[in-house]
C-alpha cells in the first residue's frame, strides 16, 4: 500500500526566527531557504512580510528564489497585512497567504475584546480577501489548543465555505496532551462539512515538550500537514522539530506515512541553521544534537560494535551523520577500549589488553573523555611490547 505523504511547512524562517537574539539578515535567509527547498520541504514560510520592511524585502527575495516549494506569508485578519503578504508573494511559483485569528475564548475576550460571531465573520472576510489575491490560503485558528471543539468546528466550516485550502490548527500555547490534540484533528475530521476540501495542519509549541508527540498524534488522526522549524527552535520552548517528525515517519513504517524530505541532509542542515542562528542544539537533542549516536557506557559499546542495531534504531547515515561514535570514558569497557586503539593504529592482544584497560581506567577517572590523542599515552605509559599496525 503507497504511504500517505504528509507536507512539510517549514517554519524555521518565521515562528523559528522569533528567538529572541537569532535574528538573520537577508543574505541569511536566502541561503537558508535555498537549503530548505533543496532538504525537499513542500512549503517554506518566509516571514510576516508587514511586520518591517526587512521581512518584506526577505518575503520578496525568498519568493523569487525559491525553485520548488510554496513560499508563504503570515498575516493577521487585517486587509493590510494581507495586501502586503500578496505584493511580497507575487513572484512565487506557488505562493500561499497564511491569515487568521485567535478562537479560544481567552484570545477573544482578551485580545479582541470580542465575541465567537464576530471572530468568525473576521476569520472569514480575511481568508475572502486573500483568495482575490492567490488561489492557496491558509487559515489559523490561533490557540486552537485552548479552542473548544465545538466552536472551532464551526469556524474551520466558515473558512472552508470561503475558500481556505489548508486549515492550520495551532497548539499555541504548547497545552495539549497528544491524546487531546489528536483526538481535536478527529473531531474536525468527523464534525466539519467540506473538511474534505481542505488539509489539516498541525502547529505545535514544545512548553510542555510534547510538540513532537502532539504533531505526531495530529497525522494519525488524519492532519496531512506538520509545521516545524529546523532543530526545534521558536518562540519559548520552540516549535515541533522538523527532524524528529521526518524520522519519526520513517522510522515506523506501520504508520503509513512519509514526507519529501531527503533526511540524509538532515544533520547538515541542523548545523546549517546553528550556525547562522548562533543557537547552539543542545547534545542530546534527537536526530542531530552531538550525542545522538554516541555511546559512551561499557554494555551499550560492546553491544554497538557486536551489532550497531543492538542500541541503535535508525542508521545514522540515513540522517547524514557519517558513523556512531564510541565515546570512551571511565564507563567504557575493554570492547570500546580495544576498537577505538584499532582505530588509532593498535592491534591489542587479550593480555596487553587487560594491562592497558588497567592503566586507562586510572586515566579515565580523572577526565570527563578520553580522546585519541590520549590513547597513544596510555599504551605508552603501559610499557607493552606491542605490534604497531599502519
Ligand atoms: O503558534 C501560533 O499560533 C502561530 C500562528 C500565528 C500560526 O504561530
Ligand atoms: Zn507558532
Amino acid at each position: 500500500m503507497s504511504k500517505d505523504i504528509v507536507q512539510i511547512f517549514d517554519t524555521t524562517l518565521r515562528d523559528g526566527e522569533q528567538v529572541p537574539g537569532c535574528k538573520l539578515d537577508m543574505d541569511q535567509k536566502l541561503v537558508i531557504a535555498e537549503r530548505l527547498d533543496l532538504l525537499g520541504v513542500n512549503i517554506i514560510e518566509a516571514g510576516f512580510p508587514v511586520s518591517s520592511p526587512g521581512d518584506f524585502k526577505s518575503v520578496e527575495a525568498i519568493a523569487k528564489l525559491v525553485k520548488n516549494a510554496t513560499v508563504c506569508g503570515l498575516t493577521r485578519a487585517v486587509r493590510k497585512d494581507i495586501e502586503v503578504a500578496a505584493e511580497a508573494l507575487k513572484h512565487a511559483k506557488t505562493p500561499r497567504i497564511h491569515t487568521g485569528i485567535g478562537t479560544s475564548d481567552s484570545h477573544i475576550k482578551y485580545k479582541f475584546n470580542s465575541n465567537r460571531d464576530a471572530i468568525i465573520e473576521r476569520a472569514v472576510a480575511a481568508v475572502s480577501y486573500a483568495k482575490t489575491f492567490v488561489e492557496d490560503v491558509e487559515f489559523y485558528a490561533e490557540d486552537a489548543g485552548r479552542t473548544d471543539n465545538e466552536f472551532l468546528a464551526r469556524v474551520c466550516e466558515a473558512v472552508i465555505k470561503a475558500g481556505a485550502t489548508v486549515l492550520n490548527i495551532p497548539d499555541t500555547t504548547g497545552y495539549c496532551l497528544p491524546e487531546e490534540y489528536g483526538g481535536k484533528i478527529k473531531y474536525l475530521k468527523e464534525n466539519v462539512k467540506g473538511i474534505e476540501k481542505a488539509i489539516l495542519s498541525c502547529h505545535c509549541h514544545n512548553d510542555l515538550g510534547l510538540a513532537t508527540a502532539n504533531s505526531i498524534a495530529g497525522v494519525m488522526n488524519g492532519a496531512r500537514q506538520i509545521e516545524c522549524t529546523i532543530n526545534g527552535i521558536g518562540e519559548r520552548a520552540g516549535n515541533t522539530s522538523l527532524e524528529e517528525v521526518v524520522m519519526i515517519m520513517r522510522q515506523h513504517p506501520d504508520l503509513n506515512l512519509d514526507t519529501t524530505i531527503n533526511s540524509k541532509l538532515l544533520y547538515d542542515t541542523s548545523k546549517m541553521v546553528s550556525n547562522k542562528m548562533g543557537m547552539m542544539v543542545q547534545p542530546n537533542k534527537a536526530i542531530v544534537g552531538a550525542n545522538a549516536f554516541a555511546h559512551s557506557s561499557g554494555i551499550h559499546q560492546d553491544g554497538v560494535i557486536k551489532n550497531r542495531e543492538t542500541y541503535e534504531i535508525m542508521d545514522p547515515s540515513d540522517v547524514g551523520v557519517t558513523e556512531s561514535s564510541i565515546v570512551l570514558t571511565a564507563r567504557s569497557g575493554r570492547a570500546a577500549l580495544a576498537y577505538r586503539a584499532k582505530i588509532v593504529g593498535y592491534e591489542l592482544t587479550k593480555t596487553q589488553l587487560d594491562t592497558v584497560y588497567e592503566e586507562f581506567l586510572a586515566y579515565a577517572d580523572s577526565k570527563k573523555e578520553v580522546k585519541d590523542e590520549d590513547i597513544h599515552q596510555i599504551v605508552e605509559t603501559s610499557k607493552i611490547d606491542l605490534q604497531r599496525i599502519s
